[in-house]
Order: structure tokens, then sequence, then C-alpha cells
């Protein structure tokens, strides 16, 4: 909380914005040209998605652009944070642009500066086309010269006015659910083809920063999104520490030590000897990843707590239960557990913000570039009133609670720039389908109608103020009923 009187500031140039990715809000599936994607392809398959959901429709954001940027002025916002589809701009496999496509971004980027919104453009949030898949996908080392080509083209288009640039969201994500898991598209399971995933779309992301900066204006940033998490042992006992060692190798290092150190982890029984392999990793390609960046983006949302797996019955009487294994182990002998008195978000994910600050100044400390907070947020069951409102006084309690975090971050000396809610709507949350509600604005599917929530007036206070507010008021905003247009 606060200390004492003095309120949380955040300094005037820090930048506040919200996030969204291409498929899951456009919609427009078959719009001027856009060609199928991967998750075009993995949505439609049944049993791959919540409720046999797809992003055929979404948030119909590609019909609705010109309303959506109204309400992004009518909010506040300072940035916006958007993907582009690669399938809207190389639909085919001849490579060909495709005109249409890149138009919509011109009128998007457009709409937002003529706004005054700052654009922050990322060129790969998962939706590749399925001709680049089925040549292959990341897991084929001709896919980042794929990459290169798609990133110089959208450069071509838009590259004199949007001034923030991100290659890869989430690489972990895609290499590790969607080639490793299979969870997510393309949905393959096999370890070793998600570590070629893995290596090449860091080649693909450096190759990318060094075609931009030829590209670009020189004021232009340019970095990468992770979905870092914190990993904390669950004792001090050090089998439980040697097992957070290895859970923060696998999620955060594997990819934050070739960026920032020139290397890939050692560390990683079962992963590393894939990463020593001349034949993936050739070599200057670690020195290709390494081009220099000007930010971090992290997107995170969750710490996470790792044990020994034989360790499991001695911390259930500290108050912490899990199960050895699990999804995001890939074969380590590792167990995620849990605190049995933290809240929880609708994803079961913990609520616990001092993960966030010692995430951020852990990243802030070890790999020393500017960070932006590129998402951050929570779904919850949020549900219209007869009249309208959608009172979430728990997304607020989240965020204010995170943007303490994160403040005390930088009164720590973690030089964050800015942050980004995720989302600015609700949206088609991968493998959750629309289930899962992350937006500070309510969308009703069938209609397409946007309702901003109780949150969303929140954020636009603490962005006009720069501030957040005050415990007092934290309970007047929560009573507030969504935002008045
Ligand atoms: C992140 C994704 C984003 C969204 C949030 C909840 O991993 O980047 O698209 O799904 O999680």
């Amino acid at each position: 909380m606060a200390t004492g009187s003095r309120p949380t500031t955040f300094p005037p140039g820090f930048l506040f914005g919200a996030a969204t990715a291409s498929y899951q809000i456009e919609g427009g599936a078959a719009a001027d040209g856009r060609g199928p994607s991967i998750w075009d392809t993995f949505s439609h398959a049944p049993g791959n998605v919540a409720n046999g959901d797809t992003g055929d429709n979404a948030c119909r954001h590609y019909e609705m652009v010109d309303a959506d940027l109204e309400l992004m002025r009518e909010l506040g916002l300072e940035a916006y944070r958007f993907s582009i589809a690669w399938p809207r701009i190389q639909p085919d496999a001849s490579r060909e642009p495709n005109r249409r496509g890149l138009a919509f971004y011109d009128r998007l980027v457009d709409g937002l500066l003529a706004r005054g919104i700052r654009p922050s453009l990322t060129l790969n949030h998962w939706d590749i086309p399925q001709w680049v898949e089925d040549a292959g996908g990341w897991p084929a080392r001709d896919t980042i010269h794929r990459f290169v080509d798609y990133a110089t083209i959208v450069a071509g288009c838009l590259g004199d006015r949007v001034p923030m640039w991100t290659t890869h969201n989430e690489p972990w994500v895609a290499a590790w659910l969607g080639y490793g898991a299979g969870i997510f598209a393309p949905g393959i399971a096999d370890n070793r083809v998600a570590i070629a995933a893995h290596h090449h779309l860091l080649v693909a992301h450096g190759d990318a920063v060094t075609a931009l900066r030829d590209l670009l204006p020189s004021s232009a940033e340019i970095g990468i999104v992770l979905n870092l998490m914190h990993c904390y042992p669950a004792s001090g006992h050090p089998a439980d520490v040697d097992a957070a060692r290895l859970a923060d190798g696998h999620l955060n290092r594997s990819f934050a030590s070739p960026l920032f150190e020139g290397g890939y982890p050692t560390d990683l029984p079962g992963f590393s000897e894939g990463w020593a392999d001349d034949a993936l990793v050739r070599p200057d390609d670690l020195a290709r990843i390494a081009a220099p960046i000007d930010f971090l983006g992290i997107n995170t949302y969750q710490p996470r707590r790792i044990a020994a797996p034989e360790r499991l019955p001695a911390l259930r009487s500290d108050g912490l239960f899990g199960t050895p294994g699990g999804l995001l182990a890939f074969g380590m002998p590792i167990a995620d557990v849990e605190r049995f008195d933290v809240p929880r978000t609708t994803m079961g994910w913990p609520i616990e913000p001092e993960g966030f600050e010692d995430l951020l100044v852990r990243a802030g400390t070890d790999w020393k570039t500017p960070i932006y907070v590129t998402e951050n947020g929570a779904a919850f069951d949020d549900c219209a009133s007869p009249e309208g409102a959608v009172v979430d006084e728990r997304r607020i309690a989240y965020l204010h609670g995170h943007l303490e975090a994160m403040a005390r971050a930088m009164a720590r000396g973690i030089d964050v720039r800015g942050y980004f809610v995720w989302s600015l709507f609700d949206n088609f949350e991968w493998a959750s389908g629309y289930g899962k509600r992350f937006g500070i604005v309510y969308v009703d599917y069938p209609t397409g109608r946007r309702t901003p929530k109780s949150s969303a007036r929140w954020y636009r206070d603490v962005v006009r103020r720069h501030a957040l507010p005050e415990a007092g008021d934290l309970e007047a905003a929560t009573r507030t009923r969504g935002v008045e247009r």
C-alpha cells in the first residue's frame, strides 16, 4: 500500500497504455484478402479451444476500428500496443504483400496519432501464416528469412510513424506451448522440435532488429517482449532452491541469457544439450541474437513457487500444496506449489503483487535494459448489470496492487518506462476461448457492443493524474459504475 499520506506517483514521461493482439480482437478472418493463420487452423480443429471458440469474428475490431479509436481517446490512453496479423500482410506462399491488409494498419496508426496516442507495434503475437507453418514453421531455419522479409514490408509501410517496435510477443509461449506442450497452435508436442523453434525465434528476432535499425528512424525504439515469471523456491531447502533454478532457467534465462549475456544457459539438463548442438546453433547465431535492443518488454501475471517433487509432503505442513511435473515442467524434476491463502483470478493464477516487484528488480538488475511492462492484468467473471454497468472491483484491486509494486521497483532504481494493461477489450483468450475476460472494456460478443468497466474509469484517472488514488479514493472508485460516455 502507499506509504503514509504520500500518493504513489509516476514520472511525467512515463507511458500508460493498453494492449491487444490481432488474432484475439480483429475478426475479419477472410476480410480484404487475409490468409489463414495457424490459430485459424488450430481453433477450427475440434477439442483445441474451450467451447469450440475461434477468432473468426472475435471483437470485430477489424470492422469497428474507428469506434474503437474513439473509445481509446475517451479512456485517455497515452499508448496502444497492438500486433500486426502477418497473414493479412503476406496471405499466401507467393509472399506478395497485400496492400489492403497494410491499409488497415495504416489507418489504425494514423487514427492513433491523430488522437495523440502512441502506437506500439508487435510483429509476431503468435498468429503466423499457415503457409509459413506448412513450410516448417519456427522449427525450420528458413522461417528466419521469412520473418525478416515480413518485418521489412511492415517497416516500409509504417516505419515513418510508429515509434515503438517489438519483434516477438512471448516467444517462450510460441515455442513451448505451440511446439513443446502442443496446447497452443500449431499443436505439436515434442521438446526437440520446441528447442529448434525457440532458437529460430531468437535468431529471427536478432535479424529483424538489425534489419529494422537500417529501415527505421534512429528515434524508433526496438525490443522484444518476454513472458517472465519470478520463480521463488518453495522453501530455503537446497532441493527446492535447485528446482526453482531449473524453472527460472527454462522460463526466463533461456531467452534472456542469449539476448543479454551472449549464450544459452548451460545448467538445464535435457535442454542445454539441445542448445549446444552445432547443427542447430550455427557459428554466428549467438552474435545475431544479441543485436542490441532499446527495451525489454515484460508480460507478467503471476510468480511461480517451485519445489523439488520429493519435498511436497514436507511442504504441506507449511500451507503449500502442489503436484510434481505439471504442464510447465517439460520433464524437469520440479513441482509447482501454491499457497492455500492466496486469492486467485479466474485463470486460477495467484494474485501476488510482490512477485511483480521482485521480477522487475531482478530483470532490471540482471539485464540492465530499459523496461516496459507490456502486459499485466487479470481475468474475472465480469457480467453486465441489467442497466449495462460492469463493476469489476477485483480488477481495480489487482491493478492498484500491481502498479504500487511497480512503483516500489522504480523507487529501488529500476528503469521502467511504461505500463500497458492487458487488455483493452475482453477477447479471444487462446485455448480458453471467450470464457476468460481480461478487458477493462466489456465486450458483448453477439452484438460487438463495448461497455467500459469500472476499471476503465479508474485507469483513466490514474493515467490522467499519473498517480494512484489513495486508499479512501480506491474504495470510492470501486463503487463507481462504468464510464459515462
Ligand atoms: C499473454 C498473452 C496475451 C494474453 C495474456 C492473458 O501470455 O501474450 O495474448 O493472452 O497472456
